[in-house]
């Protein structure tokens, strides 16, 4: 496996998918914990250090003891982890004249054949990403330089004898273009065996959850989407008898939702499932609330309540499961819990209490949307559930801005119904990551067969996406936006206008709240 040293970058998780997605195992250490003690370090065939926010030119930044040079061991610095090789072993760093952001074009100016350019550089230009504001200007001693952009030298480095190398720019981002294809040389530079396949990733986290939960109780709260089925599934088969399942009909789901659910978890997969109507104490407490944040802290508030309280029926229930997937994670806090800007309280993250008598158990933490989708493929869940567009656990709640209310929840939930048959009749559904509907709470003037209307407004939301990180767009034909408009217009009464929101993120985020 591969050991990644965590600096605090808001992509370091993104070099483990990277790496993962080459068939690789890897773990994620953060920089401050004993590095040198750790079990995976032992394990470990390479090491790689994450870039990070700060400077290595001050005085107690991140760091890492020198003595993973000693191991014998492939190390890949990228970005503050190729300045921080330098720094350790005697080269030098300074702060840039010109900060590099974003793509950039690097040449290859040695004529050394190194493992790490195998197939790149074909037209001696490689188009990568940079985000830094400081630059090697002096190597250490054993380097060489491999490539350099026109601000900047040491964009690429090597000491070939100890299989040492850094890169300046991200290779874990999309945007450089064959940034996976120098994971992929480091992989092979250290002699790794690929075979990290779902069925692997599967069979460990079934393994990791017998450990962790033993003979204890669990109760794994179920939301209808991917996430939280493919930990139901996960936990059927590592602690069967010990698992029931909880669904919240919080009255903020979408159309036909606990039907579907009941019927693939008592009918399909036989699993133990309770359902809790908790619609009334959901919209009690969320009445006269309309700030984000206070919506999702009550939000995740009541989800815990009645899971305590179901829990207490259940007796002597110790762990409640749930489907938090790394995206949830690192917009709250980052995964190692340091520090990382807070976008949004996730209602099964942020939004928890501080105090729960039950204990987490959150299998997918580590994992973005795609890995769960292929475990879930393993654990043989029904495509169309797979497939199924993320739905957020404070459910329809953050797509009516203002103050949630049955009527108006009722009035999103059949425009959403709306948007997603049309998606599906039209064969878009699968085309995007995500389709919602937002309703404002913005009442307009319309006219409908002569007469004057007076109605909310809705949004039609589409985006791209590979792990809801970051997220384009979509954009359809005139036709399909016309015809959906009409449909949601005359078929819900309460809405007579229908816009389109054409925000990526970032700027924006997916869901309005
Ligand atoms: P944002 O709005 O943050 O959404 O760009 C990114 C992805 O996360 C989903 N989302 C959530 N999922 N609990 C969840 O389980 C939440 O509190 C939550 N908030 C947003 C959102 O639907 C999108 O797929």
């Amino acid at each position: 496996m591969i050991l990644i040293i965590d600096f605090g970058s808001q992509v370091t998780q993104l070099i483990a998918r990277r790496i993962r997605e080459l068939s690789v195992y890897c773990e994620i250490v953060p920089w401050d914990k004993d590095i040198l003690k750790t079990k995976s370090l032992s394990e470990a065939k390479a090491i790689v250090l994450s870039g990070g926010p700060d400077s290595t030119r001050i005085k107690k930044s991140p760091t890492v003891s020198k003595r993973i040079f000693d191991l014998n061991i492939p190390i890949l610095g990228i970005c503050y982890g190729h300045q921080l090789i330098c720094k350790l072993l005697g080269g030098k760093i300074s702060k840039s004249e010109k900060r590099e952001f974003g793509k950039t074009l690097i040449r290859k100016n040695s004529k050394n054949q190194s493992p790490l350019l195998e197939d790149l550089f074909k037209k001696n230009i490689e188009e990568v990403w940079m985000s830094h504001g400081d630059a090697v200007t002096e190597l250490p001693a054993g380097f060489v330089e491999l490539a350099s952009s026109d601000t900047s030298s040491f964009s690429i480095i090597e000491d070939a004898a100890r299989r040492v190398f850094g890169v300046q720019f991200h290779p874990e981002v999309f945007h450089t273009v064959n940034g996976k294809k120098f994971l992929e040389n480091f992989v092979k530079i250290a002699n790794i065996e690929r075979n990290w396949t779902p069925f692997k990733i599967t069979e460990s986290l079934i393994e990791k959850l017998k450990n962790e939960i033993g003979d204890e109780k669990v109760i794994c709260g179920l939301s209808g989407g991917v996430d939280s089925t493919v930990t139901a599934l996960l936990l059927n088969r590592a602690i069967k008898k010990n698992l029931t399942c909880i669904f919240v009909d919080n009255g903020l789901l979408r159309k036909q939702e606990a039907d579907q659910i009941e019927f693939l978890f008592k009918k399909h997969f036989k699993i133990k499932l309770k359902t809790v109507n908790a619609k009334n104490l959901f919209l009690q407490n969320l009445k006269g609330v309309s700030d984000p944040e206070k919506k999702r802290k009550i939000i995740g508030k009541l989800f815990i309540n009645v899971f305590e309280r179901e829990a207490k029926k259940l007796k002597n229930v110790s762990f409640l499961a749930q489907g938090t997937l790394y995206p949830d994670v690192i917009e709250s806090t980052s995964v190692h819990g340091k520090s990382a800007a807070t976008i949004k309280s996730h209602h099964n993250v942020g939004g928890l209490p501080k105090r729960m008598n039950l204990k987490l158990v959150e299998p997918l933490k580590t994992l973005f949307k795609d890995e769960v989708r292929k475990i879930g493929s393993e654990l043989k869940l029904d495509k169309t559930l797979l497939d199924r567009h993320p739905f957020p656990g404070p459910g329809l709640a953050i797509r009516c801005p203002g103050e949630i209310t049955a009527k108006k929840l009722s009035l999103l939930r059949e425009a959403d119904n709306i948007f997603v048959e049309q998606l599906k009749k039209h064969k878009l559904y699968n085309k995007v990551w995500q389709a919602l509907v937002i309703l404002l709470p913005v009442k307009s003037v319309g006219v409908m067969g002569d007469a004057r209307t007076h109605e909310y407004s809705c949004v039609l939301r589409a985006v791209s996406s590979t792990d809801g990180m970051t997220a384009d767009f979509s954009y359809f034909k005139r036709e399909f936006l016309s015809e959906t408009s009409n449909k949601i217009i005359n078929e819900v009464k309460g809405i007579n206008r229908v816009l389109f929101d054409i925000t990526s993120k970032p700027p924006g985020t997916i869901e309005w709240e």
